[in-house]
């Protein structure tokens, strides 16, 4: 048989969707027993798990090492991946968001500095309100760009808000709601389509999520 290859965001998100997968046929019990080791399969099923980095999904699917993956539309409105984008698992739920300090105040006749790991989606973002910004793309703790000046404010993932309260920042307007979405590559769709669609019917009846 034709094993099907899932690349799977390393981390508490990709447990949850491992055990989506596994309710839906396509288990692997080895997966749950060592924590350093990388890729897993399970011939009687005919699949193979591996864990990457989440903001790598993407790429292994895009490129074809991975059949399917699972992927947070933050990754996928940054990077414009060549996917198709199959299902909202409805999991892995935040948003995007422009936050600053508290007494912000935005003043249309200076350039906006926005400091963030999301340099498209903040780009696409102002350029839709027609808003000039000097964009400084940082790798992480963005947070901490306004505090020190280096911004006026931030583009960024804001979960539970904890992390924006510790650091004394307010969300200024949400850019669109983020969750996690089942992708497939565009070939191998094709030629693996059995396996992919039972999984897509059975995960959808798990979630009662949206296409
Ligand atoms: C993300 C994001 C925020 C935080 C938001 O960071 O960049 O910093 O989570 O979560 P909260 O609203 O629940 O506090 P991540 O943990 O991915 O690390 P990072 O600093 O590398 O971006």
């Amino acid at each position: 048989m034709n094993m099907l290859n899932i690349a799977l965001p390393k981390g508490r998100l990709g447990e949850k969707v491992y055990d989506m997968f596994e309710k839906a046929g396509f288990a692997c019990p080895s997966i749950k027993e060592n924590n350093r080791k990388l890729i897993f399969e399970n011939e009687a099923c005919g699949v193979r798990y591996f864990w990457v980095k989440p903001s790598d999904v993407a790429i292994y699917v895009e490129r074809g090492a991975a059949d399917i993956g699972v992927a947070g539309k933050d990754i996928l409105l940054e990077y414009a991946p060549d996917v198709y984008e199959l299902y909202d698992l409805d999991i892995g739920k935040c948003r995007m968001a422009v936050a600053a300090k508290a007494d912000f105040c935005d003043d249309p006749r200076r350039t906006l500095k926005v400091a963030t790991k999301f340099s498209n989606i903040a780009k696409n973002y102002y350029d839709s309100l027609g808003r000039d910004i000097d964009i400084i793309h940082l790798n992480g703790s963005i947070e901490i760009a306004p505090i020190l000046g280096l911004s006026d404010v931030i583009v960024d993932i804001v979960e539970t808000g904890t992390t924006l309260k510790e650091n004394n920042l307010t969300v200024v307007e949400t850019i669109v709601p983020i969750s996690a979405r089942l992708i497939a590559n565009k070939a191998n769709f094709k030629f693996k389509n059995t396996q992919i669609e039972q999984i897509v019917q059975s995960i959808a009846a798990q979630t009662g999520g949206k296409k």
